[in-house]
């Protein structure tokens, strides 16, 4: 059966990661965080004071960076590992959020992990999400899909999944800290958050996840 590139991108919180894994769990493809990468990196600049404005520091920082993903039996999910380590539970952190954004604005952090990500997609047969992957990584893939969804629905999307991990966490600095993603991811100078002119628009506020499943699969199958 032939193997397509899907591309999930859109604003942080959409469920983007949710479906991806979900479409890829069904197809039989594998699926890629792309957003971990950039969150595994930001996690290693901060535990090594990284001055991520300093060029040369950023880029001998790079050279000591090592990515990979392992799928989990139990979780049944593929995990980030930063230099084989998992670091899966640290990048989820509020700590790691505030940054990343700036952290993936630096041009060459994203050709590291650019140039990691078109090579994960050489065979085809694969679901990646972020925000770049339909215009920068894959600009030639079969279908691309651009997720949104409104802001109070994806606030308390974020915030359930991050209370559960840690009770002081407020609403308010999750919004905030969508918001401030949001405004850097898009506004960027290399590889701004933007739909593809070819990208499908999938707003999620009122679709249940087996509803947004199966629009998913019906372009899949269209495009196949
Ligand atoms: O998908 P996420 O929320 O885990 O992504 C974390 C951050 O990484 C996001 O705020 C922007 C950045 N990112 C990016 O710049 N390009 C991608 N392809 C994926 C994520």
């Amino acid at each position: 059966m032939k193997k397509i590139i899907i591309t999930i991108d859109g604003w942080s919180s959409c469920g983007k990661s949710t479906l991806a894994r979900q479409m890829a769990k069904s197809l039989g493809y594998v699926y890629i965080d792309s957003g971990a990468m950039y969150r595994a990196i930001t996690l290693y600049f901060l535990r090594n004071h990284i001055d991520w404005t300093n060029e040369s520091e950023t880029t001998e920082a790079l050279s000591n960076i090592h990515l990979s993903f392992t799928y989990n039996e139990k979780s049944a999910q593929s995990e980030m590992y930063l230099n084989n380590e998992n670091v899966e539970y640290f990048i989820r952190d509020l700590v790691v959020a505030e940054k990343v954004s700036e952290v993936a604005a630096i041009s060459s952090v994203r050709t590291f992990a650019v140039s990691q990500q078109q090579k994960m997609g050489e065979k085809k047969g694969i679901v990646m999400d972020g925000r770049d992957i339909g215009t920068t990584v894959f600009p030639k893939a079969e279908l691309k899909i651009f997720m949104t969804a409104d802001i109070p629905i994806r606030v308390e999307r974020r915030y359930s999944e991050m209370a559960a991990k840690n009770p002081n966490v407020t609403i308010e600095e999750v919004k905030s800290n969508l918001q401030m993603r949001d405004q850097i991811d898009s506004t960027r100078a290399v590889s701004p958050l933007r739909m593809a002119d070819d990208a499908i628009l999938l707003d999620n506020s009122k679709l249940s996840m087996e509803d947004q499943l199966d629009i998913a699969l019906k372009l899949v199958a269209k495009a196949l």
